[in-house]
């Protein structure tokens, strides 16, 4: 049976679970949005939201309102990080990985500010794409990651079976310095 393609999944249980913990009416980046399967979401729990992806004919197809923001941008280029100074409520990362963006994300979270991150692990190379160990957390790297400036709220390192069977790491975590 072929695999889901990621633009076809709905959004994930694990973004669901925690999204009600960004500050309401905060604004949201949803990092590497694709076709913007948290940008619905997002929309309807009253964030603005910042849709960023590479792939303009992914982001296309991406609504057209007053509270999206859509920036078409490479992260992996060189370039400088595109969001400058911007500090949001909550940063929504699923389904992909680039190391050296982890200290910008974690810049970008305002104070009390919520990183929801899930991506494929380490042994999801059992499973299928992707197998390039540049795509896949190693053990731990995702509390690595939020201990220190963040609190951490959640955190599993798992095998899931649905929406098709993978290693995943995600978290939910909380910047420390608010109130
Ligand atoms: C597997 S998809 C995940 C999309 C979405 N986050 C989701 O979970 O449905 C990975 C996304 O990362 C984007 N991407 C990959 N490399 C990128 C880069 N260098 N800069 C910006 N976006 C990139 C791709 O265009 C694609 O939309």
């Amino acid at each position: 049976m072929p695999e889901p393609h990621h633009d076809s999944l709905g959004p994930s249980l694990w973004v669901i679970r925690f999204a009600s913990l960004i500050r309401a009416g905060g604004p949201v980046l949803d990092l590497a949005c694709g076709r913007g399967r948290h940008v619905g979401l997002l929309l309807e729990r009253g964030h603005r939201v910042v849709a960023l992806d590479r792939d303009a004919e992914a982001l296309a197809t991406l609504p057209k309102c007053a509270e999206l923001e859509i920036i078409a941008a490479d992260l992996e280029d060189g370039s400088p990080w595109p969001l400058a100074a911007r500090r949001f409520a909550g940063i929504v990362v699923t389904n992909y990985l680039h190391r050296p963006l982890f200290p910008m994300i974690l810049g970008a979270l305002e104070p009390a500010g919520v990183l929801i991150y899930e991506t494929f692990a380490a042994g999801n190379e059992r499973f299928g794409r992707p197998r390039n160990p540049d795509h896949l957390l190693k053990p731990g790297e995702l509390l690595e990651l939020a201990r220190g400036p963040c609190e951490v709220i959640a955190y599993e390192f798992i095998e899931v079976a649905v929406p098709r069977p993978a290693v995943v790491q995600r978290i939910c975590a909380r910047k420390l310095g608010g109130s």
